[in-house]
């Protein structure tokens, strides 16, 4: 059989540059594994396959119901781009459905597509026997991932994760070690390393995550971001009272917190986004709001607190952002917050918004890239009406102040940290 042509694939919705490709040497890794172990496609799932490379190359040597599982839906939105291209049918309605050519695809394959993709739940891991694994950054990712297989999977499934050496540490073994009582690293190939685990610890308790804190505002702004204690980030000085249950209850003294492993900055209050909070009290009230670019919902959460008549939208492209919002605005007891799952609200219409909050990425996977952010930035002039607002904050090194000027309109500096700045810009 001819080997798979992994150029072919694009990163495309996601930002694509020379130095970024849409696959690595742990895809290929993972794949021929994979394929050596013999197990139907139907008794195998993929967890964080980022643009379908695993995916398409099983699917391309003939394996059929593959179970898929990306975080982010501009990954999803690739995979589906990728196997249009590559004649592969996917399984997951709404991309099956947009397929270009997908009126000419043949009953079987329809019945019997290549894969389909699951959230991270009991239908993705049921009846598997292989797991394979693109290793994600965090540990408490990876830590509700395995909760997941070692809860779900077949009590002999198998997980091979791997992941780019210098990207790996040693806690990636602890955490799996938890979840598995024979967790064996293999020896690195081409920088890349696969970890093989096996015989899965059930567990008895519920699963660990959303964990979930309440941050306390003291009374005014929600925030301590001028007090220069704030920029140290540690959860005692911020006024958190802990716990992992959420108290529901809708209170503008503070708020609760809720996340999933994949969650940007977890259940804290990340040190930018405390900088945005502090001028909260700034920002004038508006009828429709977005909230771009969500994460757990903090600034969605506490702007929905201040004004119960806006009707705010909190989007990501993370589902574990997604579901993490979600929760937060339950445990809130908030009600004017809608979170949806979009790559840069691309599924929202032009001038759909009065005001952006805007608290973008500046990390590009591990690669560190302008070009998200700037996404963003783009995305957020064309949400906003004219004369609406975009708040936005930034690492204060990060040229975003005159995109924001060329793409929004006049930019002002609000607020300025050691390591932050807030602008506001009207849409011209
Ligand atoms: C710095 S975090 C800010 C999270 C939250 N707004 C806060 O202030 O805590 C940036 C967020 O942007 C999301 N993001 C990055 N690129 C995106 C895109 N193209 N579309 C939607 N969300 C995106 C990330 O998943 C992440 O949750």
């Amino acid at each position: 059989m001819p080997e798979f042509d992994f150029t072919r694939l694009r990163r495309a919705p996601d930002v694509e540059a020379p130095n970024l490709q849409a696959w690595d040497a742990t895809d290929e890794l993972l794949v021929r594994e994979a394929l050596a172990s013999g197990i139907p496609g139907d008794e195998i799932a993929v967890i964080g396959d980022a643009y379908g490379a695993i995916t398409l190359a099983l699917a391309d040597a003939g394996m059929r119901g593959i179970r898929v599982h990306q975080d982010l839906v501009t990954g999803r939105r690739a995979l589906a781009r990728n196997a249009a291209t590559l004649g592969i049918t996917d399984g997951t309605d709404a991309a099956r459905r947009a397929a270009p050519g997908h009126a000419g695809d043949k009953a079987d394959d329809l019945e019997n597509p290549a894969f389909a993709q699951h959230e991270l739940d009991e239908s993705l891991l049921s009846g598997t026997r292989l797991v394979l694994l693109q290793l994600p950054k965090s540990l408490a990712e990876l830590d509700e991932i395995a909760d997941a297989i070692a809860r779900w999977a077949e009590p002999d499934a198998m997980l091979i994760a791997g992941g780019r050496v210098k990207h790996m540490a040693l806690g990636q073994n602890d955490v799996l070690a938890r979840h598995f009582e024979n967790v064996q690293p293999q020896r690195a190939e081409r920088k890349s390393r696969l970890i093989m685990a096996r015989i899965l610890r059930r567990p008895d308790a519920p699963p660990p995550f959303p964990v979930s804190t309440r941050h306390s505002f003291a009374g005014e702004t929600p925030t301590s971001a001028r007090d220069p204690r704030a920029e140290q980030g540690s959860r005692a000085e911020l006024g958190v009272s802990a716990g992992s249950r959420a108290e529901v209850g809708r209170s503008a003294d503070g708020l609760t917190l809720c996340a999933y492993g994949g969650a940007f900055a977890g259940d804290r209050i990340d040190i930018g986004t405390r900088v945005l909070l502090g001028v909260l009290p700034d920002i004038r009230s508006s009828e429709v709001v977005i909230d771009l670019g969500c994460g757990t919902g903090a600034l969605a959460a506490a702007y929905a607190l201040a004004h119960p008549a806006s009707r705010v939208i909190a989007t990501d492209r993370s589902a574990a952002a997604v579901r993490s919002a979600r929760a937060t605005m339950a445990a809130n007891g908030i009600t004017n917050v809608e979170v949806t799952i979009d790559d840069a609200g691309s599924e929202l219409p032009d001038n759909t918004a009065d005001l952006v909050l805007l608290n973008p990425p500046f990390h590009l996977g591990n690669a560190v890239d302008e070009a998200a952010g700037h996404r963003l930035i783009e995305a957020a002039a064309r949400l906003t009406n004219p004369g609406g607002e975009v708040w936005t904050v930034f690492n204060s090194h990060l040229d975003h102040r005159r995109v924001l000027q060329r793409e929004v309109g006049p930019t002002e500096q609000v607020e300025r940290t050691s390591k932050f700045t807030v602008t506001k810009s009207t849409k011209r």
